[in-house]
């Protein structure tokens, strides 16, 4: 008796330091809060209390109702106890003592959460991370309460009264191996006898008996479901709707990504509306220097087949994004990487406007 009591205030104890002392740290913790919030903005890894799919709202009123729950529990299993032996009356009470005493010490990090949030004010409750943690630890504390309580109801019932266990394990793996003992195994012994090898004349175990049976059932509807009625997709239709998806979802990618292209992987294109968009930047950001449709001007004609400098696309991408002399800026501080590939597609795209409608060539015709 007494060392029960001693260990059951060394729990107390603890969960009391666990409790209290991230309270006192609450302060420092805010500040990891505000970095930890920008990673998140990121995308990158998100703290478990943000991953339920909740409001903070509805995820703090979780915690608290399934915490109140506990609490009621607790103090009926030791409302009974106090009530069948008198003798433990003093623990429950010491026992609900240090629940309530803990129960104090954290409520500042669960106040802290339904604090309103000067920012948004649809937000009343602002969860941290601190605050979760406090209700889980509590919560385990509760539970592990509860069993403590239950094993000393269950210590205190007299035999006859204690509920047998809800599973026959015994039982159970009889059923489900349908083993013949071993002292019995006489009883099903065949009379076969090659050297010495004897057979036994087992059942099939059932639990492979009914997965068989299983597989049986499962096979017809798979026929029906991919074969017969053709609700699903073959394998090879299912492979080209992944790729298609993944394509998409490279597409997707490279889309929010313009700085993935350089001049190592650049590719031309070819489609209308890329060509219309690297059209509407050359007259943005080119027609001052090389004139409407590439003409020429003070910057040379970009319709000729002559060039400076490399005139494939790769060449035409690294001399926009990286500029040349005379005055051809580096467009590469002004115009992300997927303009400029748009932008040198078009260029390329050009109509050949030679003189008099365009400058004289200047530089090498790459076709000679
Ligand atoms: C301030 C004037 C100016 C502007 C604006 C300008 N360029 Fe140029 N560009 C030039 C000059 C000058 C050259 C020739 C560089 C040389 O002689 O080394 C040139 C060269 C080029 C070349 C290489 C031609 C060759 O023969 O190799 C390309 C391609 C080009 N410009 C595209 C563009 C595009 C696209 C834009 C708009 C985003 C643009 N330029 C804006 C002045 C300009």
């Amino acid at each position: 008796m007494k060392t029960r009591n001693i260990s059951f205030k060394i729990v107390a104890l603890l969960a009391l330091l666990f409790i209290g002392f991230p309270s006192l740290a609450q302060d420092v913790a805010e500040g990891a809060e505000a970095v930890e919030t920008a990673v998140v903005s990121e995308g990158e890894s998100l703290p478990i209390y943000k991953r339920f799919g909740m409001s903070d709202t509805e995820l703090f009123s979780w915690l608290l109702g399934i915490t109140l729950l506990l609490v009621v529990l607790v103090l009926v299993l030791g409302n009974t106890i106090r009530t069948v032996a008198k003798r433990y009356s003093d623990e429950i009470n010491k026992g609900a003592k240090i629940l309530l005493i803990g129960l104090l010490v954290a409520s500042p990090s669960f106040a802290s959460a339904a604090e309103a949030d000067g920012a948004a004010y649809d937000k009343v409750i602002v969860m941290d991370s601190l605050t979760f943690w406090h209700f889980i630890i509590f919560d385990i504390l509760l539970v592990l309460l509860a069993f403590h309580y239950i094993r000393k109801i269950h210590g205190l019932l007299p035999d006859f009264a204690k509920p047998k266990s809800i599973i026959n394990w015994n039982k159970l793996r009889k059923e489900v191996t349908d083993t013949v003992p071993v002292e019995e195994e006489a009883s099903i012994l065949l009379d076969h006898d090659y050297d010495g090898i004897k057979e036994l004349d087992n059942n099939l175990p059932p639990w492979w008996k009914y997965g068989f049976y299983v597989t049986i059932v499962w096979a017809v509807g798979y026929i029906f479901y991919y074969q017969i009625l053709e609700i699903g997709n073959l394998q090879e239709a299912e492979y080209l709707q992944e790729m298609e998806e993944g394509d998409r979802a490279v597409a997707e990618y490279k889309a929010a990504h313009p700085e993935l292209i350089t001049a190592d992987n650049v590719e031309l294109l070819e489609d209308p509306s890329s060509l219309a968009e690297g059209k509407s930047t050359f007259e943005t950001y080119c027609v001052s220097c090389h004139m409407e449709n590439g003409t020429g001007g003070i910057g040379p004609n970009l319709t000729d087949k002559y060039w400076i400098y490399d005139g494939s696309i790769k060449g035409v991408f690294t001399t926009i994004s990286e500029g040349a002399d005379n005055g051809m800026v580096a467009w590469k501080e002004f115009i992300p990487a997927d303009q400029i590939q748009k932008v040198a597609s078009y260029v390329l795209s050009l109509e050949p406007a030679l003189p008099p409608l365009g400058k004289e060539p200047q530089g090498d015709n790459i076709f000679e």
